[in-house]
């Protein structure tokens, strides 16, 4: 998709939402904004194809799948409609009550995520990993470690570094909504920054803070929850494939 790089989730973002509108699914939860910043009407109709088609790529047929962070089911959506069994999982519960009936919701943190059942699949995108400090790291991996299925797989997508570094401001597309991510104010590994998201006459701002994740950063997170890293799926290497270590 053509985010900024996939400009769309940002982490531990401070919450300035310009204008929020209805778009389905209740005027008041579809005008609402996530604890994370996320306009609930943005990820509404912005398309998932792209994404859910590399996920299709690497995940067997009618595969049951986790969804962490799944907003309002951009993803979920599309997997469902290749034939995947799929949970959504979001703190938001604006996000949950925007998913259709054929994928389960429920509203939690992902960390706090307990369910009675592994997965073919845990999916970690939107950049959450690149969350602050190993700790937050760590929860949000030990919840995949959790609950993918012994020869299952964890599909995480971070910001690729370089990409990150050379940031400035960038300006991309995704369908109809417009997305330009800035970012600076870097400290060591940690940045913060801006997306402004325009939909129509409609204008959210979020900003953010995160930390940038090498792969050496990566591993070793993904080590401490139980997991190794075992494919990078794009060229970028934003998309990483996990397997338990058990
Ligand atoms: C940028 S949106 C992306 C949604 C979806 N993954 C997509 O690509 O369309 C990020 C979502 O992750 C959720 N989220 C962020 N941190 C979370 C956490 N720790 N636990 C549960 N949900 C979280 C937010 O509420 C938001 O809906």
């Amino acid at each position: 998709m053509t985010w900024p790089e996939d400009a769309e989730s940002a982490v531990e973002p401070v919450v300035e939402p310009v204008v929020g509108v209805p778009a389905g699914g209740g005027a008041d939860l579809a005008e609402a904004v996530a604890p994370d910043g996320s306009p609930v009407a943005v990820y509404l109709v912005a398309p998932g194809r792209d994404d859910a088609a590399l996920i299709d790529a690497e995940i067997p047929f009618s595969a049951s799948v986790l969804d962490l962070g799944c907003g309002a089911g951009r993803i979920a959506h599309q997997l469902a409609d290749l034939g995947h069994d799929v949970v959504g999982v979001d703190e938001s519960e604006a996000m949950i009550a925007q998913l259709r009936d054929d994928v389960e919701g429920v509203v939690t943190r992902i960390e706090d995520l307990d369910l009675p059942r592994r997965f073919d699949v845990v999916l970690l995108m939107s950049h959450l990993i690149n969350v602050i400090g190993r700790k937050r790291r760590h929860a949000l991996l030990a919840a995949c470690a959790r609950h993918v299925a012994a020869g299952g797989v964890v599909l995480v997508q971070r910001y690729p570094v370089g990409w990150l570094r050379n940031l400035d401001v960038q300006t991309g597309r995704i369908g109809d909504v417009e997305i330009t991510m800035s970012v600076a104010g870097w400290q060591a590994d940690t940045f913060s920054g801006e997306v402004v998201y325009r939909l129509g006459d409609r204008t959210w701002t979020q900003h953010f803070e995160g930390e940038a994740v090498d792969d050496e950063a990566l591993d070793e997170a993904l080590t401490q929850a139980g997991l190794h890293r075992d494919a990078q799926l794009d060229a970028a290497g934003s998309w990483v494939r996990a397997r338990p270590l058990r």
